[in-house]
């Protein structure tokens, strides 16, 4: 990975919340806490009715699949069937950090985490807050314990950041340690490694480039068209959406989109990182929002932003479409199913 901007500081959490948080999960309750990427709404991942729990509070479908956090000192070779060398190269390079492995399930792992699939998804978080509870519950399932979390958000929001987001969420109904701002910002990378092949199922924060560094051979790239990729909601085309409608486009499409609604202009915000477009902005009347320049901080306030213009006076959101480049290929993912939720036959996220 690229060097990383500096890192906001982390709160602590005091050691006593850790342990109630790790007693609620070996009850069979749900705790959100924070990683590096996002917050995740955690139960225990071999308990099927604390994982039928978890989608009850999301709203999401059972058949869809979730992720297994495991601590610093977690076996992923519990959860496997075989751990494949290039899964260890990954896991040597990688780990604790955000990349999400996709291995043959062993027998003895309920079905219910994977959405009845015969796979599970492994990840373990770099996040101190995540670590030491994670380390807690393994404490209470002698040395097994894993946690099953997707993103604290109900289904098809884009994912919280903060332990505010979780709450607008949630409300007070669900337990949640406060760990600061994300510092990732968007989800793991998910790589498939039970087809024979790697797969590329969601970009982030580690790259294609990455993973190709480590295995000597290039991930296969979603596109959609493999009848025999396995479900995850982190593909369907709409996903990761705000409330308000966003489009996605070049700077020089966007202004027409503009100029075709300047009676609304004061409740469109411009999302742009064109030196030129914040005068134009200005000079329209838009709200204008100076984009990060840098990929790993533009990954790390999008969710936060989105959240923000929602809350705002804002009747839709105009974003500058981001180089295609490698390092700009994970926001593009999220900024592109965002406004694929609002394009024409897309059902509401
Ligand atoms: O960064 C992250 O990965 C965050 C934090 C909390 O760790 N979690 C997260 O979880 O984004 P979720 O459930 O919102 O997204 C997980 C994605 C989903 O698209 C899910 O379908 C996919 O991972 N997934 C999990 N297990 C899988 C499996 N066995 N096979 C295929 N996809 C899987
Ligand atoms: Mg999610």
């Amino acid at each position: 990975m690229s060097p990383r901007p500096p890192q906001s500081p982390v709160p602590a959490v005091a050691a006593e919340r850790i342990e109630e948080a790790a007693t609620l999960l070996a009850a069979g309750q749900l705790v959100a806490f924070p990683t590096e990427t996002v917050y995740g709404l955690g139960g225990d991942a071999q308990d099927p009715a604390a994982v039928a729990r978890i989608y009850a509070a999301k709203g999401r479908p059972s058949n869809h699949p979730v992720i297994v956090h495991l601590g610093p000192n977690g076996d992923p070779q519990y959860w496997v069937d075989a751990l494949p060398d290039d899964a260890k190269r990954l896991i040597d390079a990688f780990w604790p950090g955000p990349l999400t492995l996709i291995l043959k399930r062993a027998a003895h792992i309920p079905a219910a985490v994977s959405g009845g699939q015969d796979t599970v998804g492994l990840r373990a978080p770099s996040h101190p807050v995540a670590q030491a509870l994670l380390d807690a519950f393994d404490a209470r399932r002698a040395g097994h314990g894993g946690v099953a979390a997707p993103s604290a958000n109900r289904f098809g929001h884009v994912s919280p950041t903060t332990a505010q987001h979780v709450r607008e969420e949630f409300g007070d109904s669900v337990y949640v340690l406060d760990g600061g701002a994300c510092d990732v910002g968007i989800e793991s990378t998910i790589l498939d490694l039970s087809r024979g092949f790697p797969a590329l199922l969601r970009p982030g924060r580690v790259t294609p480039v990455d993973i190709a560094d480590v295995l000597g051979v290039a991930p296969r790239l979603p596109d959609g068209s493999d009848a025999t990729a396995p479900r995850a909601s982190g593909t369907l085309k709409a996903h990761y959406a705000p409330r308000t409608p966003l489009t996605l486009a070049a700077f020089e499409a966007l202004v027409p989109l503009l100029e075709g609604a300047r009676n609304e202009s004061a409740h469109i915000a411009l999302v742009a990182r064109t030196s030129s477009a914040g005068a134009w902005a200005d000079a329209a009347g838009v709200h204008f929002v100076a984009a990060p320049e840098d990929p790993h901080i533009y990954a790390r306030e999008l969710y936060g932003l989105l959240r923000a213009l929602d809350r705002a006076d804002v009747t839709r959101i105009l974003v500058e479409k981001l180089p295609e480049t490698a390092e700009w290929v994970a926001v593009n993912d999220r900024l592109g199913r965002a406004a694929a939720a609002f394009e024409a036959g897309a059902s509401p996220p």
